[in-house]
């Protein structure tokens, strides 16, 4: 793990440091919690899972920064607010809970700090591959060290989307499946990994051309949509609004290029 962490500490704040470690530090629990016998609850649906991991997870990283960072507060799925201070951590400890659960190794911590108002910082980590997507604001996006960027494609015929979808499938407002039928009939392929913050974190590094969903929480979205614009990339609502984090509407963020195409199907009433 150590190394990862080398091969990015370059240049980075002491904000996007402490991230970068707490989200590995939360990514070891998930790796070594992985396929192993823990306890799962339902939250609202018979879908919307939480293990022992998520919590696990979760207090690590908030006791990590907390020690490490004074004026912190948090923001995190599992826990609420808690804290005072300047910096806001928005944290998903375990995004993919169902995934996990279900062994399917496609599952991330993600971990954002925001100073007045801004994200200054977001990291994505994913523990089985060892992948770690970096974003600082103004410095770019990173993974494992290396600079990315959002990819070329700008015919939106030669674009992979990913989606999700809300647990309230049958009772959302914003006609999800409608527009995921409408993108596959153009012929458009779209993977579905079921987790968030590695779908905007792949779109950031040019392995999906976009990412669409709805009703995602803060703790899904915020380090996502800093990786994606540091590599060159847009997120908005679907009709084009600048998005915010905190809305729980929809999200589109793509590559910027086949964004105007996206948000014209995304936007289309029905
Ligand atoms: C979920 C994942 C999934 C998305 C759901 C989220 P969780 O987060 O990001 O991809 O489709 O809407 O709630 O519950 O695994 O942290
Ligand atoms: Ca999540
Ligand atoms: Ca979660």
């Amino acid at each position: 793990m150590g190394s990862i962490l080398d091969q990015t500490k370059e240049s980075l704040s002491h904000i996007t440091l402490i991230a970068i470690e707490a989200a590995l530090l939360g990514g070891e629990i998930l790796r070594q919690g992985f396929g192993t016998h823990f306890a799962i609850k339902t939250k609202e649906g018979q879908h919307n899972l939480v293990t022992e991991y998520d919590h696990k997870s979760e207090k690590a990283i908030i006791e990590f920064i907390g020690s490490n960072v004074k004026g912190s507060h948090f923001l995190a799925e599992e826990s609420g607010t808690s804290g005072g201070g300047e910096i806001l951590w928005i944290i998903d400890p375990l995004d993919g809970t169902v995934n996990f659960a279900h062994q399917l190794p496609i599952f991330s911590v993600s971990i954002a700090a925001q100073k007045e108002g801004k994200v200054v910082a977001g990291v994505v980590y994913q523990p089985i591959t060892h992948e770690l997507f970096v974003a600082e604001s103004g410095k770019g996006a990173f993974l494992n060290g290396q600079k990315i960027k959002v990819s070329d494609v700008s015919q939106m015929e030669k674009a992979i989307l990913a989606t999700g979808f809300p647990y309230n499938l049958a009772k959302n407002p914003f006609h999800c499946i409608d527009h995921f039928v409408d993108i596959l009939k153009l012929g458009i392929p779209i993977r579905r990994l079921g987790s968030a913050a590695i779908d905007m974190a792949y779109t950031a590094s040019g392995r999906f051309e976009g990412f669409f969903e709805v009703e995602l929480g803060p703790w899904d979205v915020a380090a996502g949509k800093l990786l994606i614009e540091e590599a060159g990339g847009k997120v908005t609502h679907w009709d084009g609004r600048p998005f915010n984090i905190n809305s729980r509407e929809t999200v589109f963020a793509s590559n910027g290029k086949i964004h105007a195409a996206g948000c014209k199907i995304l936007s289309r009433k029905v």
